[in-house]
């Protein structure tokens, strides 16, 4: 594992508010950040707004507003909703800020200078929504995206071009030597058929045609295309070509750190083909992985605000807490593949994995270790079979959840995680407490509680980068003093002893199926 660890979200387009598909990838950014950091990494996480282009001026002009005034409530309101989901980010970059609009330029006259960027004229079809050229054979004979399907329209305007084939040998080394740069593998494959062989056209770095954008320093009637500039924002952030360039330094050239990149599936050929021959042509290092997660849709539908199918997080959590929302997100579909929110997966991912599992667990736990021994732990001596196999269990729990959690298998790791919560289920079944209990065989008793103990707190450690607000609450109501709140405590097995078990009260209380599917439903309707 490297010393220092960098991982960013997409900046988002203040262009509406945020629904659950954009928290999605915030959230396995988030999760996977907080991981690092309890493992004693040092980490920085960035985020941010996406706030130039043609889509932002149209907006702001149709609500008759400056693009700045109207970008300045979004950019508020996406900060706000990262603080309702507890997102640890550690900056969060608006791409209006002086700090990345001088780099911008700086980058844009750095590229010129080379000859990596030439003028010429921009004759093709423009997505205005998905900010993206394309050519007469991808558009088709409809004219629509393909990325978005919605209509395209014909571009024809003075622009400066970047030289892609300058770079393409060097970046299919880089993709033939480093198998891990793209990550799930298979999306390696979808780059080369779609974007890479059938040939890949320089590509169009700057527009004329509207100016709310960055412009460019040696020909001013130019704006920098919004991707150039957006894709700046991951070094603009950490202080590249400021004053203070220490984060620069310390998060991207030092190699002992390690650069990753999530983004969603739509917007992958940005990361992966032309953001790396961008760093090239600075003469900088490529990040170490762009992981490609999947598109969330809303039962079976493509969330969008214009066929008013989106869902906002914010109610749910107030409604249900963070946390519900956050382990939906993570443990409902695997990270890399797309998936679905609807009203009755979420109510039965939470009753299943939080309720019924985990919270019943503690619930129980907690009773008895009260009722059997007036709530303080007991030690744990001459363990029987079925403590060394659940702490042999424990062991490879731990073991696959950090190899998972290091290859970015965020929804694979807290799988594993909660395998140690269903095998402490069983294990109460299997040792059956309450005839221990009554047979006066205190010590066995003692033991499955001591195991018990073991298995809720390492599961709410591996769990806590997800359940950021229930894990806290766990450790409270098991005593938890400050020394064994570290990661490193789960190396041990039962150090327990004497914490002070309070009774507590249900931390994931059941869901109504009826009731609550019909009011998700409601939101969702709205
Ligand atoms: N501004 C660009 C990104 C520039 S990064 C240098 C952009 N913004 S976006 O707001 O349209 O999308 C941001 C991210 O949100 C993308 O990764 C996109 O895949 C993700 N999502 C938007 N809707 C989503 C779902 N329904 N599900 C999952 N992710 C979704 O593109």
């Amino acid at each position: 594992m490297k010393k220092r660890f960098y991982i960013t979200t997409p900046i988002y387009y203040p262009s509406a508010n945020a629904h659950i598909g954009h928290a999605y990838c915030t959230t396995m950014c988030d999760i996977l950040a907080r991981y690092k950091r309890m493992r004693g990494v040092e980490t920085y996480f960035l985020t941010g707004t996406d706030e130039h282009g043609e889509k932002i001026q149209k907006n702001a002009e149709a609500k008759g507003v400056s693009p700045q005034q109207f970008v300045d409530e979004i950019a508020n309101n996406f900060q706000n909703l990262w603080k309702a989901m507890k997102i640890s980010n550690d900056d969060f970059i608006r791409t209006t800020q002086d700090r990345h609009v001088k780099v911008v330029q700086d980058v844009f006259s750095k590229l010129y200078q080379n000859g990596d960027i030439y003028l010429g004229r921009y004759e093709g079809w423009y997505c205005t929504p998905c900010e993206s050229f394309w050519t007469d054979t991808q558009v088709g004979e409809e004219h629509l995206c393909p990325d978005c399907h919605r209509p395209v329209h014909k571009a024809s305007e003075e622009s400066y071009f970047f030289k892609t084939q300058k770079y393409l040998p060097n970046l299919l080394e880089i993709m033939d030597k480093n198998p891990k740069f793209i990550l799930p593998i298979n999306r390696k494959n979808e780059m080369m058929n779609t974007f890479i062989k059938p040939g890949l056209d320089d590509l169009c770095v700057s527009r004329t045609s509207f100016d709310w954008g960055v412009q460019i320093r040696e020909n001013p009637k130019h704006v920098i295309y919004v991707w150039m500039d957006a894709l700046t924002n991951y070094i603009s952030a950490l202080g590249y070509d400021s004053d203070n360039p220490e984060k620069f330094k310390k998060f991207w050239e030092d190699p002992d750190c390690e650069i990753v990149h999530i983004v969603g599936a739509d917007i992958s050929r940005f990361h992966v083909i032309y953001w790396p021959m961008f760093l090239m042509g600075l003469g900088l290092r490529v990040p170490d992985r762009v992981f490609v997660h999947g598109l969330l849709d809303l039962n079976g539908e493509k969330m969008s605000k214009s066929r008013g199918n989106v869902v906002s997080p914010l109610p749910l959590i107030d409604k249900y807490g963070v946390d519900t929302v956050r382990w939906f997100l993570a443990r409902e579909f695997s990270f890399g593949s797309d998936g679905r929110f609807s009203p009755e997966l979420f109510v039965e991912r939470i009753n299943v994995d939080l309720a019924n599992n985990y919270g019943n667990l503690i619930n129980r736990t907690s009773a008895m270790i009260n009722k059997y021994f007036d709530g303080v732990v007991p030690e744990l001596k001459n363990p029987s079979q079925k403590e060394k196999d659940l702490q042999f269990l424990t062991e490879k729990v731990i073991k696959n959840y950090e190899n998972l959690m290091d290859d970015l298998k965020v929804t694979e790791a807290l799988s594993e995680a909660t395998e140690l919560l269903n095998a402490a289920n069983k294990y109460i079944e299997e040792s059956q407490p309450w005839v221990l209990s009554k047979e006066g065989k205190i010590e066995e008793l003692g033991n499955v509680m001591a195991v018990l103990t073991n298995s809720i707190i390492v599961g709410t450690k591996l769990l806590s980068p997800a359940l950021v607000e229930s894990s806290e609450k766990v450790f409270d109501q098991f005593g938890l003093p400050k020394e064994l709140r570290s990661y490193e405590s789960v190396y041990k097995f039962c150090p327990y002893t004497g914490l002070k078990v309070s009774k507590g009260n249900p931390l994931f209380p059941r869901l109504d199926p009826k009731i609550e599917t019909e009011y998700i439903a409601s939101l969702a309707a709205k």
